[in-house]
């Protein structure tokens, strides 16, 4: 059965031992950054990466590569602080997928893609926004740079002569990983793992599928935690910290899923340079003003991710959360009609709705294998990654991916509900599925059946 399933993710010992392995582990080291230790740690190999690099950047001055050197030197100058590691599991995945077993992406566009993504995005230590020209714009709304910049930064830190608080630092990165990757130091220590922000997929909100949650669905979420999982509830978060950290929250996935378009971008490219990089750009440029160039012209591939792709569905998300309508006499479990209402959700669950599919119930067993979540699925199935093949999988988990793990459909004789335990929450899961997830959304029933399940549900932990 499924017991394991009620354990919390979080285990003392293995976060102590994993601590261990934190200290002398530099991968995890350069994915994490969070204590004093592992920050500076991080700076110094940052360092040393950014001095390889600028030795890359003098040769390719030397011979003149004109446009596309010059954009390297915009966006990839030489930095003070850390930079987000790149998304290496993405990468590799398209790779494997669009060019076969052997073959790299051309280092010229490598370079091209962190220029990029630092101008638009600035670093860890002082994040940036690729808010567009026009004030009036929609997209200005998203985040605010002071909100950024106090969830940025190395905690508490007094910086510029304002307090710089490292909120996320201070709070999420051991879990959620410097660039939101969900492969925080303590990572493997949880299950599920912690989310990875970067593909833009969140599981609880008032949202439909595709649709990001609101502001309120993540205060939620932090405030209350996800029960059942090592998310924990930060209660007692001042709000102007929680509205700073929601705005990272949606900040990192945002860079996320830029990232993500950019490299499936340049690997369908066949050696042409990225089209729309304007090649006006000196050394003296800052990144500043490289993003400026780079979010005002309109017919630039980086404009159309940006204005016509990811924004868009962080901007449209408060027009589409899901109406739920007054609950019905019987959905709680001292109304009268409970026991009743949960019959006819019984028949639901085991007949139309067929949600003993992947729900097992006493004396009922599930009729489907238990499958990945898409966090998983993005770099393994949707690819064709074959994870029997050893070669292949070690390079992925060299590349920072974690090891798949099965998601197991949720044992509903357990009163633990990880979106919420109110009649609101458990209908929003029903109607809308849950994000990420085999679970899904209930095209074909109605209200009062969506209802009758959530009595049904609810009656399971107390039989
Ligand atoms: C001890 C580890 C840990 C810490 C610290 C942590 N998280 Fe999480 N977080 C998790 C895990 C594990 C999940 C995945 C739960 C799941 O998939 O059901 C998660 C999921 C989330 C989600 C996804 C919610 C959804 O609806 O899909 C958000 C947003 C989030 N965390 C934000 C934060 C923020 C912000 C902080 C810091 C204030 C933070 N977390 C700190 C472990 C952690
Ligand atoms: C294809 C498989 C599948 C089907 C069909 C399915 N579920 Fe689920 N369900 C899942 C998985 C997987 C999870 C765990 C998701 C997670 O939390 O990551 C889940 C979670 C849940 C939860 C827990 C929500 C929470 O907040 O923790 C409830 C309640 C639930 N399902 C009810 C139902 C009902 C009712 C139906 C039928 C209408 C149904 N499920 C159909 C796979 C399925």
């Amino acid at each position: 059965m499924f017991v394991e399933s009620l354990k919390c993710g979080f285990n003392v010992a293995e976060v102590v031992k994993t601590f261990g392995i934190f200290v002398i582990d530099s991968k995890l080291l350069t994915s994490s950054a969070t204590g004093k230790l592992s920050h500076d740690k991080a700076l110094a190999m940052q360092s040393t990466k950014t001095m390889t690099f600028k030795k890359k950047l003098i040769r390719k001055f030397c011979a003149g590569l004109g446009m596309l050197s010059l954009l390297i030197a915009a966006g990839c100058r030489p930095s003070t602080g850390l930079e987000f590691p790149a998304n290496e599991v993405e990468l590799l995945k398209l790779q494997r997928h669009k060019y076969g077993p052997n073959e790299e992406l051309d280092s010229k566009y490598k370079d091209q893609v962190a220029g990029v993504m630092a101008a638009l995005f600035g670093t860890p230590d002082e994040p940036a926004f690729p808010f567009p020209a026009n004030d009036a714009s929609p997209f200005r709304a998203l985040v605010s740079l002071g909100n950024l910049n106090a969830s940025a930064g190395p905690v508490a830190s007094v910086k510029d002569g304002k307090e710089n608080l490292g909120l996320y630092r201070k709070h999420c990165a051991n879990c959620h990983g410097l660039a939101g990757d969900g492969a925080g130091p303590v990572a493997l220590t949880l299950n599920p793992y912690p989310r990875d922000f970067r593909l833009g997929k969140f599981k609880f909100k008032s949202t439909p599928l595709r649709v990001p949650p609101t502001d309120e669905d993540l205060v939620r979420v932090i405030r209350h935690g996800i029960p059942g999982t090592g998310m924990p509830a930060f209660p007692n978060m001042p709000p102007d910290e929680m509205e700073a950290i929601v705005d990272y929250v949606k900040y990192l996935a945002i860079r996320g899923e830029v990232e993500r378009r950019l490299w499936d971008e340049v690997t369908s490219l066949a050696g042409e340079p990225l089209a729309g990089i304007p090649g006006s750009l000196d050394t003296a440029q800052t990144r500043e003003a490289f993003r400026k160039v780079l979010v005002s012209d309109p017919t630039s591939p980086i404009s159309d991710i940006l204005f016509d792709d990811v924004l868009p569905r962080w901007v449209e998300r408060d027009a589409r959360v899901s109406a739920v309508p007054t609950a019905p006499a019987g959905v709680e479990p001292n109304d009268a009609e409970f026991n009743s209402l949960a019959g006819v959700g019984k028949e639901l669950f085991l007949g139309k709705a067929n949600c003993i599919q992947c729900h097992e119930l006493p004396g009922h067993s599930a009729t489907q294998a238990v499958n990945y979540d898409d966090w998983t699925n993005d770099w393994v199935k949707t690819p064709g990654i074959d994870v029997e093949d050893k070669r292949t999988f070690r390079e992925f988990l060299k590349a920072g991916a974690l090891p798949p793990r099965l998601l197991r459909p949720r044992n509903l004789t357990l009163p633990v509900y990880r979106g919420g335990d109110e009649s609101r929450d458990l209908y929003l899961r029903i109607k809308n599925g849950i994000e990420g997830t085999p679970m899904p959304s209930s095209v074909s029933l109605n209200d009062e059946e969506i209802w009758a399940l959530v009595a049904f549900v609810r009656s399971m932990p107390l039989k």
